[in-house]
């Protein structure tokens, strides 16, 4: 075999993703471990959403509708949109990768933070694209700096709102203030995979921003059902964007890109409000306990508005990584990210909370730094 692999694919390394519970316990022997390493809901799917995959599972031997009607409805008006403004996705990173696909070309650029979500950048080294990363400025993306950058090559800026791995946020005045610089060749995405855990006083007004854009550039929200909808297994986000740019998605998506019990789970999930609410309360109280907890044994917790923050555990992240997983506790170690003292946690359950605190303060005395 002569492969010929082109350069821009072979410069990409593999997204690092949080440990699968499973793998962990195949390689440690071990059972009931426990995860805080993918910002994931604790509480399970939405009950409802179960049920209507339940129902719907009689019917996969059809191709799923295409144009996910029914969803889409439900969304434009939930949003106050019209449905030809919602794009769906499988995961909010198809959406990325339908953006990248639409305007992207070799040679072209976009500009991003770091850290930031690290699937921006692979899906334009996919297309041989160039890649213009802006260190975060105190942990909030450097608007300034990122302006400064754009050229007549820029297509895209990916900001996530809150940020991950930090938790930061812009404010909306932040906001409204860096659109009306940006010049109207280039399309601001806005990733608010983490909004539902936000202050309400801190969301931006999406849907004037979208349709309000003559002289100005555009912008597309992303959304996604991973988190406080507890659906990240069945993979659905969506975009919210004026029509002009949501042409340009269809025009490079597959045409059954959301499966049928995707469809089904995002339209019972939508309206289970119970889940929902219990979701971001266990997130705020489990959140507050855990940081209590935490400036308790001496670690620095850092604010953030989403399901997780970060800690500064004053030793080396990767070792105590390392330490937790031998105790069945998967949490994320920020080394790789540029903070090589930091782990990052999402909230969990009570009792999933309890044994994090646990296992980390034994982990801190097994490598020597408490
Ligand atoms: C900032 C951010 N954007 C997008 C995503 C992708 O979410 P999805 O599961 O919808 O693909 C994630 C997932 O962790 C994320 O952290």
């Amino acid at each position: 075999m002569k492969l010929q692999i082109p350069d821009n694919i072979k410069a990409i390394t593999p997204y690092p993703p949080g440990k699968p519970i499973e793998e962990l316990e195949r390689e440690y022997g071990l059972s009931g471990s426990i995860k805080l390493a993918s910002n994931e809901n604790p509480l399970g799917p939405s009950p409802l959403a179960v049920r209507a995959m339940r129902s719907a599972l009689t019917g996969v031997h059809r191709y799923p509708d295409g144009s996910g009607y029914y969803l889409t409805q439900k969304l434009a008006e939930k949003f106050g949109v019209k449905p030809e403004q919602v794009v769906l996705g499988n995961g909010s990173n198809e959406i990325i990768e339908f953006l990248v696909k639409g305007f992207v070309s070799a040679g072209e650029e976009i500009i991003t933070s770091h850290p930031s979500f690290l699937m921006y950048q692979k899906f334009v080294q996919v297309r041989g694209g160039e890649n213009f990363i802006v260190p975060l400025k105190d942990m909030r993306h450097d608007l300034e700096t990122i302006l400064e950058l754009i050229s007549e090559k820029t297509r895209l800026i990916f900001l996530d709102n809150p940020n991950n791995p930090c938790g930061t946020i812009l404010s909306p005045n932040e906001f409204y203030r860096f659109l009306s610089e940006v010049p109207e060749h280039v399309v601001v995405v806005i990733d608010e995979a983490y909004i539902d855990f936000m202050a309400d006083e801190y969301k931006v007004d999406v849907y004037s921003l979208i349709n309000n854009c003559e002289k100005r550039c555009g912008v597309v929200f992303m959304r996604t059902m991973s988190k406080a909808y507890g659906l990240a297994g069945i993979r659905l986000g969506f975009g919210i964007m004026n029509e002009e740019i949501a042409e340009v998605l269809h025009k490079v998506r597959q045409p059954f890109n959301v499966s049928i019990l995707a469809l089904a789970a995002g339209l019972a999930a939508l309206d289970d409000e119970d889940f929902y609410e219990k979701t971001l309360t266990t997130t705020r109280d489990g959140k507050a306990f855990l940081q209590q907890e935490l400036t308790q044994m001496g670690c620095r917790t850092f604010d953030s508005q989403t399901n997780f923050f970060l800690i500064d555990i004053n030793g080396d992240a990767d070792s105590v990584y390392q330490a937790m997983l031998r105790k069945g506790v998967i949490i994320r170690s920020m080394k790789a990210y540029g903070f090589p003292q930091y782990v990052r946690i999402n909230v969990g359950t009570e009792n999933e909370n309890k044994r994090f605190l646990a296992s980390l303060q034994e982990s801190l005395v097994e490598c020597g730094y408490a």
